[in-house]
């Protein structure tokens, strides 16, 4: 992905279902990231979607355009050599590849946070499954819109079987940033 010598620039993309952890471990990786390069960008769905995004909602069409814009956001920052962590659901194989095209494979680095629908909602963070099951919240990922699992993540972290420290220790393991 880079050249030796060279500072990293590249996209770690956590795909997941809502409470898997990405916003949890993203934020946690980025000290240790700004080691490698002090230039690292967190973005985050819910951020995005009070600003840049705002216009947006939930439907498939919507949350295509979500990610195509914080793919193209991420491409920019890339470009500019940072390294961006990106915490979307990134829901769909169609999502998924686009996020690719985007960025550029040779850049991007996904993490596939592989927790249990019932697991997530049990944490239920931010009471949000909750409302989903009352019928409160239309087209909610996991409950009454699809998920579709990545095909070949770089990384896939089953996120009930570790502890965060685990789990970004695995990351940096395999990013090759460890000790
Ligand atoms: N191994 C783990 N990795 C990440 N989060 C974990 C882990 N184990 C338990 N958790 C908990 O799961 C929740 C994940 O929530 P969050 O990071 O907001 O998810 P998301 O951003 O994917 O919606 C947090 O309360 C976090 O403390
Ligand atoms: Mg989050």
């Amino acid at each position: 992905m880079n050249t030796p010598g060279e500072t990293p620039a590249f996209a770690l993309w956590f795909t997941g279902l809502s409470g898997s952890g990405k916003t949890t471990l993203g934020q946690m990786l980025l000290p240790r990231l700004r080691v490698i390069n002090p230039l690292v960008k967190l973005l985050d769905g819910d951020v995005l979607r009070n600003g840049l995004n705002n216009n947006l909602g939930f439907s498939l069409a919507d949350r295509s355009e979500n990610l195509r814009r914080a793919a193209e956001v991420s491409k920019l920052f890339v470009d500019s050599g940072f390294i961006t962590v990106n915490c979307f659901i990134t829901p769909t194989h169609d999502v998924q590849q686009m996020v690719q095209q985007i960025v550029g494979a040779g850049r991007l680095v996904t993490v596939y946070l592989d927790t249990p629908v019932e697991v997530c909602e049990q944490r239920d963070v931010k009471g949000l499954y909750q409302k989903a099951r009352q019928g409160l919240i239309a087209d909610f990922t996991g409950i009454s819109s699809p998920f579709e699992a990545p095909e070949n993540p770089t990384i896939t972290l089953s996120t009930h079987l570790m502890n965060s420290e685990q789990a970004v220790e695995k990351i940096m393991g395999v990013l090759g940033m460890d000790g």
